[in-house]
């Protein structure tokens, strides 16, 4: 129990305003009180002031600044490509309720099917944002390993999302038993354009809210995104992971989407 705690306690709030992770209802351990705004958490830690900055909320999703101007989030978060003005990106605070950047136009990746392969797409703001970009991962190498997941989204599967952005830590799951337990409960899963990543017992994940969001990884110092949240069956469930885009299969056509935005 103790350790089951511990785990989840890593899930917390970090900085912008879109992502929930969500503690699984299977491990639920009594939620804690977050001690400062009354919301509770569950399993996680608040990410400091500035930790992620180019974490971005997108009402109701996150997003990732990787250009001054250009937000990566899920093609499920904005639906279609063409001029847009009815999406805020909000960015700079931990506090989702923060400084609003108006948004110019979205791309929603062709390949992007209703099965969720492709599940990304570029927001275009209107104006830059003065903060430090993430690198989007090029390299499938770096597809291994522990990641850090963050969002604004429901802190349990279910449950409402957090004003404060939360973060966790979780572990990367091969395509052998991830793709094959979602096979298996009849889900369409393709292993070269998803990324799973979670404890296999469950308790630590995103959720509802948290779609679009970057997961990251450190390498050589510097974070590198290496998955969009994407989906999964309910959050947090044991040998159910967490299911972000594979952000090095789609590095070439993301390098292409930022040159042709409108
Ligand atoms: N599709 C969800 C959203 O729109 C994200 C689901 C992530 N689920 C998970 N179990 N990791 O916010």
């Amino acid at each position: 129990m103790g350790l089951n705690f511990a785990r989840r306690a890593v899930l917390l709030v970090a900085a912008l305003g879109g992502l929930v992770l969500a503690p699984t209802a299977a491990s639920a351990a009594p939620p804690q009180p977050d001690g400062d705004v009354g919301v509770f958490v569950v399993g996680g830690t608040r990410a400091a002031s500035g930790e992620f900055p180019f974490m971005v909320y997108l009402g109701g999703c996150g997003g990732s600044l990787i250009r001054p101007n250009v937000v990566l989030t899920a093609a499920h978060c904005v639906g279609r490509t063409g001029a847009s003005t009815s999406y805020t990106a909000r960015a700079g605070s931990v506090d989702r309720n923060s400084f609003p950047y108006s948004v110019r136009s979205t791309y929603v990746y062709s390949g992007y099917d209703v099965s969720a392969d492709g599940d990304f797409a570029l927001v275009k703001l209107a104006s830059s944002i003065p903060l430090t970009t993430i690198a989007y991962n090029t390299n499938a190498a770096n597809n291994s390993g522990t990641f850090t997941i963050m969002g604004w989204g429901a802190t349990r599967e279910g449950g409402s999302g957090s004003r404060y952005l939360l973060k966790a830590s979780v572990p990367f799951v091969s395509d052998s038993v991830c793709g094959t337990n979602y096979r298996r409960a009849g889900y369409s899963f393709s292993d070269s354009e998803m990324l799973c990543a979670g404890p296999i017992s469950g308790g630590t994940d995103t959720c509802q809210g948290d779609s679009g969001g970057p997961m990251i990884k450190t390498v050589n110092g510097t974070p590198v995104q290496v998955g969009v949240v994407s989906w999964g069956r309910g959050c947090a469930r044991a040998n159910y992971p967490g299911v972000y885009t594979e952000v090095s299969t789609f590095a070439s056509a993301i390098t292409a989407a930022l040159a042709r935005l409108p």
